[in-house]
């Protein structure tokens, strides 16, 4: 019976996706299937898994690079962003290092970084445009992606350690951003006369999800009762963002493997049902939710 539900996605052969266990995700899949999209919840992370990693040979933006504009910050803090992102994105994505040894290194990035930010004095009503100026892309077939769970009523949780005021321009932007979507991400805090002044609530960065999940998600009442979990991330932090769920039945996780692809091929596999391998689409995550629906 379960071969039955893995030919009806002949995407899953693309030799771009990759599987520990073949046998669990089509088993997975059919138990989704078969309790329908009631039951469903995505769970997403945003910066590099719904948004691309490169666009024409260069490096799309993140969320927290798209604040690289002479709209909000002066050339020497971008010069100063850069120098930290040079500095720890190797460290994030190290497939040599723990996590332990990662978590105050991401601590220091994220702290260093906003205090940056937060001395540039940035405007609140600059944002969408420095949004429209940037390259931001979201991943292709993202409109599907969103327009389906909007229309099938499943909750899209967006839980990314980027910033919340940007994504969230981002995919309004994109016309995507459906009643459907909550979000759980750092969030500007902007004085009375709009300029940033901090940055709201306990930080989130890559590798500390678990406690945000647990904190925030956990307390979401349209997620209650939906035992079934779609995770989609691109970093080995992203597998705990589910963690906050409470009585969760079928969980299928989904790494798009972007960087250091021969490096961390092992560790995805071993952690992620599904990897995808420089794959800048949404076509997996579209094809197994059109068989679920
Ligand atoms: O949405 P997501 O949780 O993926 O957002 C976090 C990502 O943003 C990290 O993977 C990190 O590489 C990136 N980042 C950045 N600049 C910072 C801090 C994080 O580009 N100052
Ligand atoms: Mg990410």
């Amino acid at each position: 019976i379960f071969k039955n539900a893995f030919l009806q996605i002949p995407e899953l052969s693309k030799c771009s996706v990759l599987m520990r266990e073949r046998c669990r995700v089509e088993e997975t899949i059919y138990n989704m299937q078969q309790t329908g999209p009631e039951n469903l919840q995505v769970i997403s992370d945003f910066d590099m898994t719904l948004t691309r990693f490169a666009y024409k040979g260069k490096r799309v933006p993140t969320t927290h690079n798209i604040l690289d504009n002479r709209l909000l910050i002066d050339e020497n803090c971008t010069k100063k962003i850069k120098k930290l992102l040079n500095t720890y994105y190797p460290i994030e994505i190290d497939a040599r290092l723990s996590t332990e040894e990662k978590l105050p290194l991401m601590v220091e990035w994220w702290t260093k970084v906003h205090k940056l930010l937060m001395e540039q004095k940035i405007r609140k009503d600059l944002l969408a445009q420095a949004v429209r100026e940037s390259p931001s892309k979201l991943r292709e077939g993202y409109k599907m992606f969103f327009d389906h769970l909007a229309e099938q009523n499943v909750p899209l949780l967006i839980f990314s350690a980027g910033i919340g005021d940007v994504l969230e321009e981002v995919i309004r932007q994109n016309h995507v951003f459906h009643p459907n979507v909550n979000i759980i991400s750092n969030y500007m805090d902007f004085d009375h006369t709009g300029v940033l002044q901090a940055f709201k609530g306990q930080l989130i960065h890559t590798f500390n999800k678990r406690e945000g999940a647990l904190a925030h998600a956990a307390h979401l009442t349209e997620l209650k009762g939906r035992q079934n979990v779609l995770l989609l991330g691109d970093s080995l932090g992203d597998l705990t963002m589910a963690d906050g769920v409470s009585n969760v039945q079928n969980t299928l996780t989904i790494g798009f493997l972007n960087d250091q692809v021969e490096e961390r091929k092992e560790l995805f596999l071993n952690s992620f049902d599904i990897v995808l391998v420089k794959d800048e689409t949404l076509e997996i995550p579209n094809a197994i939710l059109k068989n679920i629906f």
